[in-house]
């Protein structure tokens, strides 16, 4: 077998993996003459032209891309980073909590750091730890290492004395291990080795693997031998590939018809009750809960704002959404008759998986809601559903959030279902409408590009407000959110009727705002705010389903499919993407790696 060069797998995985972080980039291999380094702050693309990259020829390697946490990005504090006698070298993921205790600790023992990260402690103290011999005894130092840190981590590291051999390792960031012919591979997420395997390996905390070219060996905390189950993910590469389109972020948003279709799945068939063959819910269960937590952060806490509004209609159960980073500290009323549900595309986030750790802990059954297969969530709830929205790989959460909103809904009805307490045509009605969606998506998305003209009037403001009631104004909040991530102007959602307590101080002449109007319900009430706007000046673009609303007094009014209103944001969000897309394309920025931010936020 003709053994590859890493230089370009390297590289290659990098830029897949570099909507995780992208401040900085770097790579070691095991050369004939120890362990090489070539590392920069930047994007991924700056590695490629460093000198010595295309040359090197050892077999085994590590690489990185940095979302900085301790130390701006630079190249000292890019990773890998190695020991002081260049005999180990570490890439990690996550935070040790500790390090300041430890690179103490590591000075006393007369070792220099050259870096601000807290990473730098971990080549070092493997080194402290280690004797030469075999290659347990590199497993027992990078053990040892391990059990003196404090945080997450997820760790590889290489060794000089052992050229064929990496070792990992992890404890609350994520971490794969791809399995092929003749090689094995490593990463912090899927699609980066997709395209050599479909097989892997998921490592629990504190499990340790030791891998070779065609071996790999798991190891328990006391480093006692440990079998592991090889698991094949469905996805294939092309899902994980920008297939023509200019961006991820356009991409995903394009899916949308066929990843609402996948969430789906066949959970509705006529006749039959809505099967999720992952609960087991009775009648009895669900009529003895106090109430139901949605706990998530950002884009999936905004289709938890959606799902809220379903699941408590229709079950009657009251429900709460909450920000997972909020939920966790502030010792919340869970106990063994509360349903907590967790919302996370990646399902790695940090504050989402500590929020169900407590949630478990307080009794509550856990039920994980995730995009992920495998994803560490899913390995500490009790219940998972999977969105099956696919790889979603632009930072700005678009078809991960209709998929949130679209199985929600789903969960909502298998729960009115069971507990017999709804109309059985009336959620029939709402069966139909969540199947009538991948139509309906199409058609929005031909008639939202229609808003590139508007979003040429917009990309040089500075501010831009979002308004609407009920669902509407969930739907306005996850809107907001896509334009300032992404475009970087500052804007803010409001729920139409609380504007003149206070914000409406803002609206001057020439301002955008922008109103979501499809709970017919509600519309009424938020044209009169919108007139609120417009008499002091403000410039609008509407989104609405009303055909018959008198829409003379706006400037721009995007007519969209109508549905129910549980499921509305489905259609009515793909408009405010689009419009966030295209604002921040007039404006050249990068939408698929905004600045500051990374798409697993996996540490606190
Ligand atoms: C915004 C966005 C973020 C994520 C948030 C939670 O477009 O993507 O707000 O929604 O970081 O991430 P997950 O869903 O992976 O837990």
């Amino acid at each position: 077998m003709v053994l590859r060069k890493p230089g370009p797998i390297l590289v290659n995985g990098l830029i897949r993996l570099e909507y995780r972080g992208y401040d900085s980039a770097g790579i070691s291999t095991i050369e004939k003459n120890g362990i090489s380094l070539i590392k920069d702050k930047g994007r991924v693309k700056n590695l490629e032209s460093q000198a010595g990259l295309k040359e090197l020829e050892g077999t085994i390697g590590i690489a990185h891309t940095r979302w900085a946490t301790h130390g701006k990005p630079s190249k000292e504090n890019s990773h890998p980073h190695m020991d002081n006698s260049k005999t180990f070298s570490v890439v990690h993921n996550g935070i040790i909590e500790n390090f300041e205790a430890l690179r103490e600790r590591l000075k006393g023992y007369g070792y220099k750091f050259y870096s601000d990260t807290d990473t730098e402690t971990i080549p070092n103290l493997i080194h402290h730890y280690y004797k030469k011999g075999g290659i347990e005894n590199f497993l027992k130092a990078v053990h040892d290492a391990c059990m003196d840190l404090k945080g997450s981590f997820a760790i590889e590291v290489i060794c000089s004395d052992f050229p064929d051999n990496m070792i990992v390792v992890r404890k609350d960031s994520p971490l794969v291990i791809g399995k092929a012919e003749g090689e094995n591979y490593l990463s912090s997420d899927i699609p980066a080795i997709l395209s050599f395997t479909r097989n892997f390996y998921l490592l629990n905390d504190y499990e340790f693997a030791v891998l070779s070219r065609d071996n790999i060996d798991f190891y328990s905390k006391d480093l006692e031998p440990i079998e592991k189950e090889v698991q094949a993910i469905e996805w294939n590469a092309v899902g994980a590939d920008k297939n023509g389109y200019e961006d991820y972020m356009l991409k995903e948003i394009y899916e949308q018809a066929t990843s609402t279709r996948e969430t789906v799945g066949a959970r509705f068939q006529t006749g039959k009750q809505t099967s999720f063959d992952e609960l087991n819910f009775t009648k009895e269960y669900l009529s003895s809960l106090n109430r139901i937590y949605i706990v998530a952060c950002g884009t999936a806490m905004h289709a938890g704002l959606a799902g809220k509004i379903a699941i408590e209609k229709l079950s009657k159960i009251p429900t709460e959404v909450d920000i997972a980073s909020e939920f966790r500290y502030r010792d919340p009323l869970v106990d063994e008759k509360t349903l907590c549900i967790f919302l996370t595309q990646s399902g790695e986030t940090a504050d989402t998986i500590a929020a169900l750790k407590l949630s478990k802990e307080k009794g509550a059954k856990t039920l994980a809601i995730s995009n992920v297969i495998g994803s560490s969530i899913t390995r500490e709830a009790d219940l998972t559903i999977y969105t099956h929205a696919g790889p979603e790989i632009a930072v700005a959460s678009t078809k991960a959030y209709t998929s949130q909103v679209v199985l929600m809904n789903v969960l909502a009805i298998y729960m009115a279902e069971v507990l017999e307490n709804n109309d059985q045509k009336y959620l029939d009605s709402l069966k139909q409408d969540i199947l009538d969606l991948p139509e309906k998506v199409e058609e929005t998305l031909k008639v939202s590009e229609s808003l590139k003209g508007f979003a040429r009037q917009v990309f040089q403001e500075k501010d831009v407000f979002y308004l609407g009631r009920g669902v509407d104004y969930a739907i306005a909040t996850e809107g907001c959110l896509k334009l300032k991530e992404i475009s970087y102007i500052h804007s803010e959602s409001y729920a139409g009727g609380e504007l003149k307590h206070g914000t409406i101080a803002l609206i001057e002449k020439g301002i955008t705002v922008v109103g979501v109007l499809t709970d017919k319900e509600l519309i009424k009430k938020t044209v009169s705010n919108l007139q609120e706007v417009i008499t002091r000046g403000a410039k609008t673009l509407i989104i609405t389903s009303d055909k018959d609303l008198d829409t003379s007094s706006f400037d721009v009014v995007l007519t969209i499919p109508e549905t129910n209103s549980f499921i509305s944001p489905v259609i009515s969000v793909i408009p405010l993407q689009l419009f966030a897309y295209y604002v921040a394309k007039e404006k050249g920025l990068d939408v698929d790696k905004p600045r500051n931010l990374a798409k697993s936020v996996t540490v606190e």
